[in-house]
């Protein structure tokens, strides 16, 4: 594996930055390659807790709610979920954090150690692909390391066919939801129901974690881990530089895609996602 920058390149000839690896482009973490490799030899605590999804899937807010249901309380580790991500941190960091860890990355299934699917409690995070699909576009705008200038139309011809950052929306999730299907100690959450309904979803996880939870702390958490109240708190604790102060912390809603996808483009996704969909019963909500 090699840790070389590579370009992908959009219709009007802007450019992202990325690294490869095993195949599949990501945002140039400094030592991405090696720290990836060394995770498929790592062997985690039997305690860590995974979080897995595709960027832009709601991973920060429900990495929040995850930690605090971890420690009992709805207050926010010192450290900041890019301390605890795979593509960011090496095992040697990752060994030294304190636990409860919960630990995440934008990986695929086969860049996992396989002692860590069998016996770890893995929470999946998916959301629908055209709102994934702003989000993430809105993100490498914003993400200095990308070095991204493009407009959506033509990040959305790479979305389209998988050719972004972090690879093929359908690929990732569809992999990971054959693969979780029936398996106890996986627990697959949706961005639409957190949105829809965060306090049921906090005790979803809650009793998939094993940890107890009183409406109170499921209340208090919920204040915590809002959108707005995140955006305003954490924005400055991001431990790197985005660009002109945009914030990944955006808008939060469902349904935005509405006001970025033009008739045509979303004509053409429906086609794609029913053509790749058809054999998949992934739950999948565009609006709530
Ligand atoms: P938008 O760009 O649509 O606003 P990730 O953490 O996986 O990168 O996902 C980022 C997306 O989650 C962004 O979506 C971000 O605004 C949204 N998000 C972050 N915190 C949130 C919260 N507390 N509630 C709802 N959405 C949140």
């Amino acid at each position: 594996m090699s840790d070389e920058l590579s370009k992908i390149v959009d219709s009007d000839g802007n450019h992202m930055l990325v690294k490869y690896a095993d195949g599949y482009p990501f945002p140039s973490f400094e030592k991405l390659t090696q720290n990836l490799a060394e995770f498929k030899q790592w062997t985690p605590k039997p305690q860590d807790v995974f979080l897995f999804a595709y960027p832009a899937s709601g991973t920060h807010w429900l990495w929040e709610v995850t930690c605090m249901l971890m420690v009992g309380k709805a207050e926010r580790l010192q450290l900041e979920k890019e301390h605890y991500m795979v593509e960011n941190s090496g095992t040697e960091i990752l060994d030294k954090l304190k636990e409860p860890r919960v630990i995440n990355a934008h990986v695929y299934i086969e860049q996992v150690p396989e002692c860590l699917l069998e016996n770890n409690k893995i929470i999946m995070i998916s959301r629908n692909p055209k709102d994934t699909a702003v989000s993430w576009y809105n993100h490498n705008v914003a993400d200095l390391e990308t070095d991204y200038t493009g407009k959506f139309p033509a990040f959305y011809e790479l979305f389209r066919v998988g050719n972004v950052p972090n690879g093929d929306w359908f690929n990732y999730n569809q992999t990971w939801w054959q693969w979780s299907k029936g398996r106890p100690n996986v627990l697959w959450v949706t961005y639409e129901d957190a949105k829809s309904n965060l306090k049921e979803v906090i005790r979803k996880i809650a009793n998939f974690l094993e940890v107890p939870v009183t409406d109170e702390l499921s209340e208090a958490i919920a204040h915590q881990c809002d959108f707005k109240k995140m955006k305003a708190e954490k924005h400055s604790l991001l431990p790197f530089e985005m660009r002109g102060n945009m914030s990944f912390y955006r808008k939060g809603q469902v349904g935005d895609w509405k006001n970025w996808f033009t008739v045509a483009q979303n004509e053409d996704f429906d086609q794609i996602w029913n053509e790749k969909m058809k054999d998949c019963d992934l739950p999948v909500q565009f609006t709530i």
